[in-house]
């Protein structure tokens, strides 16, 4: 599930949150998924992953994922990234055009904190993107180390969020008439303006 017990409540945020409502009630599965594309300046190409959304809080959105990966290399060389949700339950795609950057320690330790143990120990062993010898062999070593039981780990700090306030929202409801329906919402001047696109 999604945190967005403090999401902004007026546009284009309230049209998310009908959609994420109905999308629920259908029982979409992996409904945190989002892509995010970035841009790898380095090599001069695109990039794409999906990663699970964890909460909206105001405009940011919020991710996490390790400081060393690729993605993270891209967001710091390039900060601007689009991401996008399809929700097959209510045949609804999200698309969002935004400036990423890192949320502050506080709030990466205060989530580390709130996770399960296994997920917190695979984030610290592992050195993410980064090619290995053999699959079996880390798996080992992860299962040998989740049977010491550890107790009081704190985030390493090669682990934590990412925040993103997107400046363009594009909601895209498919129809069985095949004319789907696209509303845009673009901020300018710290407005939002929005419209319908042709399907
Ligand atoms: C549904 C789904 C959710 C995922 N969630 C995350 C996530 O929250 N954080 C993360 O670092 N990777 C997540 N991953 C793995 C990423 O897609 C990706 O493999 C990994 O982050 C390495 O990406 P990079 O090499 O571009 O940095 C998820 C994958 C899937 C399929």
């Amino acid at each position: 599930m999604i945190n967005i017990d403090k999401m902004n409540i007026a546009e284009p945020y309230n049209m998310f949150r009908k959609y994420y409502e109905e999308a629920k009630k259908k029982e979409q599965k992996i409904i945190e998924a989002i892509s995010i594309s970035s841009y790898d300046k380095k090599n001069s190409i695109v990039d794409s992953r999906f990663v699970n959304l964890k909460y909206v809080i105001n405009d940011e959105w919020i991710f996490f994922s390790n400081y060393n990966s690729p993605k993270s290399k891209q967001f710091k060389s390039h900060d601007q990234i689009s991401a996008v949700i399809y929700w097959n339950s209510i045949n609804v795609q999200i698309r969002m055009k935004a400036k990423i950057q890192k949320t502050n320690s506080e709030f990466s330790n205060e989530h580390f904190q709130s996770r399960d143990m296994t997920k917190n120990l695979l984030a610290i062993l592992s050195r993410q993107s980064e090619p290995m010898s053999s699959y079996d062999d880390f798996l080992k070593n992860y299962e040998k180390d989740l049977s010491l039981k550890f107790e009081n780990v704190t985030r390493p700090e090669y682990w934590g969020g990412f925040s993103f306030s997107p400046y363009y929202f594009e909601f895209w409801e498919g129809h069985n008439s095949r004319v789907n329906k696209r509303k845009f919402y673009e901020l300018k001047n710290q407005e939002w303006k929005s419209g319908f696109l042709q399907p």
